[in-house]
């Protein structure tokens, strides 16, 4: 049965739960404050670079089950299902998440509210947020306690989105015990062509509900720092650590996926995540539980100034006057997301450090040159590697990896490439007289 719904807030996850919800069949107004957004949404275009999210969000807004508007009023008056999509960044100078944007929604929203309703939380939120936004939502709404606040955190992947949206591995849902509402009953009506496939749906209360999601990142995290320790540790061994990962991902207790050594994770969620989480962690005085995510931040954050080190090497042991091309500038291949780019805030580094430093990436230009302005934006990886001392890799799109020596030794002063991702071929590099260096490798 359609379901009339609203999603609040229309970026990365935002835009796809609107879309994703459309296609499965119910009427949805998309929301979000800027007015820019919204206008390029409504017209069909997306505002970032998502791999399959604009046909999905054309063919739904062609269909007549997809809109989007600035407005709370319209939102509140044609839906009974609200989902709330806002970002929680990282507070300034805080590890803290700022938990404004989602504050914001409810205080806007709940006042419309005059019939029975149901709002799914899906950000990213400080455990015991959603029982606070329940409490608040009931005080504010003209419905009083029929108005439900449940929690349905997302795990969507960058890249993957609308993928992770419509055949997600789990669904969870956090309600209010207290309650006994139609929170879960609502829930299985709107996800029920993915639970009648089979998708496992975890009820839960709200605080697991939040937890779920911090930890599964946490534990993301950890295991990316994990491998990165190790390939910390076969460099001083003269091992392997790609050989290592294989080996020890056998094991189906451990498994191969996240075991990827390279510059580390960054983007808009791990990072801020796992510091958000030591936050909370703090202020529940739980704080000792988590004191090892400090340990997997500085592992990751150590590979940025460990491969700064490498490209110094790489020109001679000094970075002055040298130049370096730097291929891959989002935080990961097939997103244009620059934020916290480990890939980016390294190409900044060198050149902070006196070099040269041309770019280039398939998709992220434009966001890069928005946050690095100095830096030289290439037209191809050609270009960024014209007279560069050394190549590095740091983002591990197809068209890198697919790259072989000829398409740019023309152009390069020195045959020297560095694989930041652990994904490129070295015998290809290395049998055609380039010095090639890994992560964590010979
Ligand atoms: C992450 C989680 O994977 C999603 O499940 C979650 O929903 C999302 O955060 C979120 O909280 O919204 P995402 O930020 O899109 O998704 O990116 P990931 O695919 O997790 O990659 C994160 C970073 O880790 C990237 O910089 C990537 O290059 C790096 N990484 C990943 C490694 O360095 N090694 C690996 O083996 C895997």
């Amino acid at each position: 049965m359609a379901m009339q719904i609203a999603v609040f807030g229309t970026g990365y996850l935002g835009a796809t739960h609107a879309a994703c919800m459309a296609e499965l069949g119910h009427d949805v107004i998309g929301v979000d404050v800027d007015a820019g957004k919204v206008e390029k949404l409504a017209s069909g275009d997306v505002p970032f670079y998502e791999p399959g999210l604009d046909e999905v969000l054309r063919r739904n807004i062609k269909s007549g089950r997809l809109r989007f508007s600035t407005s709370y009023e319209e939102a509140a008056g044609c839906a009974d299902v609200h989902f709330l999509g806002v970002g929680t960044p990282q507070k300034k100078g805080e590890f803290a998440a700022d938990v404004s944007y989602v504050n914001r929604v409810i205080e806007d929203l709940a006042p419309l509210i005059d019939r029975p309703a149901v709002i799914f939380g899906k950000s990213t939120v400080p455990v015991g947020t959603a029982e606070r936004l329940g409490t608040r939502v009931r005080e504010l709404s003209p419905a009083g306690d029929a108005v439900e606040l449940a929690w349905n955190p997302e795990f969507l992947r960058e890249g993957y989105a609308v993928q992770d949206t419509l055949r997600p591995d789990r669904l969870v849902l956090g309600v209010d015990p207290s309650r006994n509402g139609r929170a879960e009953t609502v829930a299985r009506a709107v996800y029920g062509d993915l639970l009648d496939s089979g998708i496992p749906l975890i009820v839960t209360d709200l605080a697991t509900a939040e937890l779920v999601k911090v930890s599964a990142n946490a534990f993301l995290a950890t295991k990316i720092s994990f491998i990165n320790a190790m390939a910390e540790v076969c460099e001083a061994a003269g091992a392997d650590v790609s050989v290592l990962a294989d080996a020890i991902g056998h094991d189906a207790r451990i498994g191969r996926k996240f075991l990827n050594a390279g510059i580390g994770f960054g983007g808009g969620c791990l990072p801020k995540d796992i510091r958000a989480f030591m936050a909370r962690a703090g202020e529940l005085g739980a704080d000792q539980a988590l004191t090892f995510l400090r340990e997997v931040d500085a592992i990751n954050m150590r590979r940025r100034t460990s491969m700064v080190e490498v490209a110094k090497s790489a020109c001679g042991g000094s970075l002055l006057g040298a130049r370096v091309a730097v291929l891959g500038c989002a935080f990961k291949p097939d997103s244009d997301d620059v934020r916290d780019s480990p890939a980016l805030n390294i190409a900044g580094q060198i050149q902070l450090q006196g070099a040269a430093v041309s770019v280039f990436d398939p998709k992220a230009m434009e966001n890069s040159r928005r946050l690095f302005p100095t830096l030289y934006y290439a037209a191809s990886a050609k270009d960024a590697c014209n007279g560069a001392d050394v190549v590095l890799v740091l983002t591990e799109w197809q068209e890198f990896r697919e790259m072989i020596p000829s398409d740019i030794e023309s152009v390069v002063r020195q045959r020297h490439i560095v694989d930041g991702r652990n994904c490129l071929e070295s015998d290809r590099w290395r049998d055609a007289g380039w010095s090639y260096q890994g992560v964590g490798r010979r």
